[in-house]
């Protein structure tokens, strides 16, 4: 295998978008970082090329991703790589924050970094874009992510966006996030709508949710992912009157099982642990 990706994803479109860097690397393994959420340890795989593609979680990382990138050790690495998601902004500060972090662990940090802008998926505060202006997106985040696989293809070093701006609103929001995030499901409920189907518990990339009586049940250690909101089949899962009647989304080149895989599917492979 010439290269490994990381991957977490929400509804799908970082996963989507490590998928079509893969395919367009070819000899590429994807692999789910939730399945390292429940093993401890350095993760330090012997390959040449690692990325690692994730969302942007309030001009940062994803908490996991985070936790994650602590543990990685590319001492073995010679082109390491991340492609971010994003739904408008903020990609800047968390290739620099994860830059920081595998700085911090061997002294050597990313080769190149990349921003894909994509529908935005927090459905707390917004409505994702969908129709037309969900198609124009997606068309142009997968004209961005060949021109970025045929620059990693080349391995070309590049320095990383740089945006006063964005580390600004990253210093304003990502700590009160990272201190709340796992307790935020609080504000999670499921109606008499919900159908016991599982789905949800299956999904969580956290492994959060627990069926109690044919219901789901979040035990605080929410990544706020909004994949329960938005890949329930029923729509049965609110957050609050916000999320009431708006619009769910899910990467159309995915299925629900592509999400249920991340942490229920295959475990973290052997040869990438250590
Ligand atoms: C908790 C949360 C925070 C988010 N914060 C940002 C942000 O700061 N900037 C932004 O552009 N998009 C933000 N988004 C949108 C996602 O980054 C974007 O939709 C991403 O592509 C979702 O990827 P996924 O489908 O792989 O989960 C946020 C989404 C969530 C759920």
């Amino acid at each position: 295998m010439r290269t490994v990706i990381y991957y977490f994803t929400g509804t799908g479109n970082s996963l989507a978008a490590a998928r079509k860097i893969a395919g367009a690397l070819g000899d590429c393994k994807v692999v789910p970082i939730a399945s390292f959420a429940d093993t401890a340890g350095t993760v330090a795989p012997q390959i040449g090329r690692v990325g690692i593609v994730c969302p942007v979680y309030f001009a940062g990382l994803p908490a996991m991703v985070a936790s994650f990138a602590e543990r990685l050790d590319l001492t073995a690495a010679n082109y390491v790589f991340s492609v971010v998601t994003h739904g408008g902004g903020g990609g800047s500060a968390a290739l620099r924050q994860l830059d920081g972090i595998l700085w911090k662990k061997v002294g050597k940090g990313l080769d190149a970094g990349f921003t894909v802008h994509m529908p935005g998926n927090y459905i707390l505060m917004y409505e994702s874009p969908a129709g037309e202006k969900r198609d124009r997106l997606l068309a142009a985040a997968d004209a961005d992510l060949e021109r970025i696989a045929g620059q990693i293809r080349q391995e070309t070093r590049l320095k990383l966006p740089n945006s006063p701006v964005t580390r600004i609103v990253k210093a304003l929001t990502y700590p009160r996030f990272r201190s709340h995030v796992h307790g935020d499901d609080r504000k999670f409920t499921v109606t008499e709508g919900c159908t016991s189907c599982g789905t949800c518990a299956r999904l969580c990339p956290a492994g959060n949710i627990e069926m109690v009586d044919g219901r789901p049940v979040w035990n605080h250690r929410c990544e706020l992912c909004c994949g329960c909101i938005h890949l329930c089949p029923v729509e049965a899962i609110q957050a609050g009157k916000g999320t009431e009647g708006r619009q769910r989304y899910r990467h159309p080149d995915l299925a629900v099982a592509d999400m249920e895989a991340q942490r229920g599917g295959e475990p973290a492979p052997e040869a990438l642990l250590w």
